[in-house]
C-alpha cells in the first residue's frame, strides 16, 4: 500500500522511462549480515533502489536499529528487520535476490582462508535456511574466502536438492571496480570509459585482472601490467593494513555489491545486456568454478563470456596457469567441508 501511494498512475504507465525515486519494479531482497560493516552501507545503497519493494534485513545482532534508521528514507522500499535463527526463514520467503555478507572480516597479517573455519559454518547455515525459504532466489555471495565459500554453497543446495548453478553467484565486482579505477587513474582516462575483466577468483593471485582486454583499448608496457596487476591482487590487503585491525573493506565493497545486486534486478526485469564479472560454476576452464564475465538474464547465468580467455597475454597465459593449484585447492576445501559433515 505504502508504495502504491508514491506513485502516480502516468509514472506508473511510463515505467521504464521513468528512474527517478519512484518504484519501477517490485522485487524483494533480503541481505543477510545487514547490521555488519558490509551490511549497513549495502542496504544503504540497495534502499536507493527503485526495482526494490521490500528490503529484508537480518543479523545475529543490532538489526532493528538499523532497519529503524534505513526505514526514515523516503524511498519505495519498505524495511523489515529480522534477528537470530527463529525469524530467517520468514526473512527469506518470496525473496528475488538474497546477499550474503554475513561473517568474520581480516585482520593485517591474515590471509581470507584463515577466515575458513568461521565463515565455512555460516554460510552453511545461511544456505540451508535459503534452500528451505527461497530457492528460486539469485545468492550472491560474498563471505570469504569466496573461492571456498561458493562451492560450500553449492554442495548445501546440491545436499537439499534445489541447487541451480545459473543462479550461485560468488561476488567479484570488487576486484573490477578497483582494476577499472586503478587502471584509469595509471592511464588518465575517464574513469566511466573503463572496463577491465577480472577472472580466476578472489584471494591473492587467484585474482586475475585481464588488461590486456581493457575497453577502451590501452597500451601497457610490461611494467606497469606487472604494478597493476599485483596492485589488484592486493588491494584487498592495502585496505585491511590501512585498517589496522578494524577490518576490511567495507564501503567500496557495498558500492560493488550494490552495483551487482542492481545488474541482478535489471536481468531479472529483463534487460537484455546485462553483463558482471562473477565467480561460478564454469566450464571455461579445468576448474568447475572459475570467476569471468557473465550475461545476466532473468533466470541467472544466460552465458559464460569465452572470449575473454582466448587470446590472452604471454602474462596472463603464465598467470592463469600459476592461479589453477590455489584455486582448485580452495574450491577442493569447500566442498570437502560439506560432503565430510555428518
Ligand atoms: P563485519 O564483522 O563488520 O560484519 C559481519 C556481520 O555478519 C556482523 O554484523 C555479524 O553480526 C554478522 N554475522 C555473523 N554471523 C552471522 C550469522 N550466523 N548470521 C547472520 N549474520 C551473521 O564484517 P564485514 O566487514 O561486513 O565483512 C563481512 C565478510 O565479507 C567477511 O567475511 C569479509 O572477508 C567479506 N568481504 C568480502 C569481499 C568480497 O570482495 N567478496 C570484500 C570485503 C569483505
Ligand atoms: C577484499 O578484497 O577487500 C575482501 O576480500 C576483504 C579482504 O579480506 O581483503
Amino acid at each position: 500500500a505504502l508504495r502504491g501511494s508514491f506513485v502516480p498512475k502516468a509514472q506508473k504507465a511510463n515505467r521504464k522511462s521513468q528512474y527517478g525515486l519512484q518504484p519501477v519494479a517490485s522485487y524483494k531482497v533480503a541481505i543477510l549480515g545487514a547490521a555488519g560493516g558490509i551490511g549497513q552501507p549495502l542496504a544503504l545503497l540497495i534502499k536507493m533502489s527503485p526495482l526494490v519493494s521490500a528490503l529484508n534485513l537480518y543479523d545475529i545482532a543490532n538489526v532493528k536499529g538499523v532497519a529503524a534508521d534505513l526505514s526514515h528514507c523516503n524511498t519505495p522500499s519498505q524495511v523489515q528487520d529480522f534477528t537470530g535463527a527463529s525469524e530467517l526463514g520468514n526473512c527469506l520467503k518470496g525473496v528475488n535476490v538474497v546477499v550474503i555478507p554475513a561473517g568474520v572480516p581480516r585482520k593485517p597479517g591474515m590471509t581470507r582462508d584463515d577466515l575458513f573455519n568461521i565463515n565455512a559454518n555460516i554460510m552453511k547455515t545461511l544456505v540451508e535456511a535459503v534452500a528451505d525459504n527461497c530457492p528460486d532466489a539469485f545468492i550472491h555471495i560474498i563471505s570469504n574466502p569466496v573461492n571456498s565459500t561458493v562451492p560450500i554453497a553449492a554442495e548445501v543446495l546440491k545436499q537439499k536438492g534445489v541447487y541451480d548453478p545459473k543462479k550461485l553467484f560468488g561476488v567479484t565486482t570488487l576486484d573490477v571496480v578497483r582494476a577499472n579505477t586503478f587502471v584509469a587513474q595509471k592511464k588518465n582516462l575517464k574513469l566511466i570509459d573503463v572496463d577491465v575483466p577480472v577472472v580466476g577468483g578472489h584471494a591473492g593471485i587467484t585474482i586475475l585482472p585481464l588488461l590486456s582486454k581493457t575497453k577502451p583499448s590501452v597500451n601497457f608496457t610490461n611494467e606497469e601490467v606487472e604494478q597493476l596487476t599485483v596492485r589488484i591482487q592486493n588491494a584487498g590487503t592495502e585496505v585491511v593494513e590501512a585498517k589496522a585491525g578494524a577490518g576490511s573493506a567495507t564501503l567500496s565493497m557495498a558500492y560493488a555489491a550494490a552495483r551487482f545486486v542492481e545488474s541482478s534486478l535489471r536481468a531479472l526485469d529483463g534487460d537484455g545486456g546485462v553483463y558482471e564479472c562473477s565467480f561460478v560454476q564454469s566450464d571455461l576452464t579445468d576448474l568447475p568454478f572459475f570467476a569471468s564475465r557473465i550475461k545476466l538474464g532473468r533466470k541467472g547465468i544466460e552465458a559464460l563470456i569465452p572470449s575473454d580467455l582466448s587470446r590472452l597475454s604471454e602474462y596472463e597465459e603464465k598467470a592463469l596457469e600459476a592461479l589453477k593449484p590455489e584455486l582448485k585447492a580452495s574450491i577442493e576445501k569447500g566442498i570437502a567441508f560439506v560432503q565430510k559433515q555428518p
